[in-house]
């Protein structure tokens, strides 16, 4: 069945909320929601031993690959993970097949989530106070101006239902529930 509805896409960075947006968003729509991440975990297991024993360039295959198929199937709301729009044509695919919200949080919001809740990313683990404010720098800088070719820039420090209400807005969707 046609039904008119296009992918929804959530990039940005690790911690901005990808994945509890996403899940108040998809019910705001009416539509599935899928989490890149959690899709893969189902094929190979948790990450962080995956990358330590394969490492990234496995990960971002595996990655574009899950993307790919997302991407095939019914309209959903997709969170995707931190680097997946920085990688080969993954953006322009995304672009191709739904519309791309970037949630922009600012350093300074970022930070206090990551430290609580980013512990368990592969691409941080081990790194903490100094070290890890230094590797968010160096992992957000190139991915910026990547992250601000979506189609639509929400701020996204408020709580999820509320970035979720700015995305239909933004989007200029209509809202079932
Ligand atoms: C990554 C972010 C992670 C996960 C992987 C790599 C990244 O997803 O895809 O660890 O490159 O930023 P989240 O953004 O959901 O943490």
């Amino acid at each position: 069945m046609h039904t008119g509805k296009v992918h929804i896409i959530l990039i940005g960075f690790m911690c901005s909320g990808k994945s509890t947006v996403g899940r108040a968003l998809a019910p705001l729509l009416d539509m599935p929601f899928a989490d890149l991440d959690r899709v893969a975990e189902k094929r190979v297991g948790p990450l962080v031993p995956f990358f330590r024993d394969h490492g990234e360039d496995a990960f971002r295959v595996l990655e574009a690959e899950v993307l790919r198929e997302l991407l095939e199937g019914p309209p959903c709301v997709i969170a995707t993970g931190g680097g997946t729009p920085c990688e080969g044509d993954n953006l322009k695919r995304m672009q191709d097949g739904g519309r791309v919200v970037w949630l922009d949080v600012p350093m300074e919001a970022l930070m206090p989530r990551i430290i609580r809740s980013g512990g368990d990313r592969p691409l941080l683990l081990g790194s903490k106070g100094d070290a890890l404010r230094s590797r968010v720098e160096e992992l957000l800088r190139p991915r910026l101006p990547i992250y601000a070719e979506a189609d639509v820039i929400v701020q996204a420090t408020a709580p999820p239902a509320t970035v979720a209400e700015r995305i239909v807005q933004a989007l200029n969707l209509d809202q079932v529930r």
